[in-house]
């Protein structure tokens, strides 16, 4: 069966909210002796403290607009932290490697994975050489040595414009020659005989620091005249 309590008869809430000298103390009101069974730990002449709420300015009840502007920085900052030092892996996974430089380059890579030092390639690359190296997005790029022994200022991509295949030097031939359907390019990737519809793509070749850069080449084809299909 339940149980109930009800305050003094004797003591009004206009009571309980006030008190000497206009202070509003604490007051204590006498809980009666429970009805039937008793409330554990309610019992005669126990007392209990009633803070009258009534009695506090509003202003004082809530924090200020200053508190609560605090508080919502502080809750900001502790929900952005965390969240940010989760984002930052994914962010670094999907970015591509190598897809860095200042100018939107890409430092070529040798076959071992290595930054193409110029000075050290030309020590073993003589002229006329067309070696692979690691390009623009990871295509393989031919790195040209010019008859007077510098780097040309473009390099070639190796991939085949009819269906993709990587197509070799052929350094007897003096040309590039697809084995997958018999399409070639002269020593500077132009196409002279298909199936292939276009010339090998085209990246400058610039020097930073010493290292080879290939850089998107978005300029006039020079061995066409035309438009860059690939840009
Ligand atoms: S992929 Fe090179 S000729 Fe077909």
């Amino acid at each position: 069966m339940a149980s109930s309590t009800t305050l003094s008869p004797a003591i009004t809430p206009s009571q309980l909210c006030s008190g000497k000298n206009g202070m509003n103390p604490p007051s204590y009101i006498a809980l009666p002796k429970c009805v039937k069974n008793g409330i554990s730990g309610v019992g005669k002449d126990k007392r209990m403290k009633v803070r009258c709420m009534a009695s506090i300015p509003a202003d004082d009840r809530v924090p200020d607009m200053g508190k609560r502007e605090l508080m919502n920085l502080l809750l900001l900052g502790a929900i952005s932290l965390p969240s940010a030092g989760m984002l930052l892996p994914y962010t670094y996974f999907f970015v591509p490697p190598g897809s860095g430089g200042g100018s939107g380059g890409t430092v070529a890579k040798d076959a071992l994975g290595n930054d193409v030092i110029a000075a050290e390639w030309l020590k073993t690359h003589g002229p006329g050489d067309r070696t692979l190296t690691q390009g623009l997005k990871g295509d393989p790029t031919y790195l040209v040595v010019e008859n007077d022994k510098t780097l040309a200022t473009y390099g070639i991509n190796a991939v085949c414009t009819h269906l993709g295949c990587v197509v070799p030097w052929n350094k007897a031939e003096n040309k590039f020659m697809c084995p997958c359907h018999g399409s070639q390019y002269n020593n500077q990737g132009k196409v002279i005989r298909g199936p292939a519809p276009l010339s090998l793509a085209l990246a400058h070749a610039d020097l930073d620091d010493g290292k080879v850069l290939f850089v998107p080449w978005v300029e006039t084809d020079f061995r066409t005249g035309e438009d860059p299909w690939w840009s």
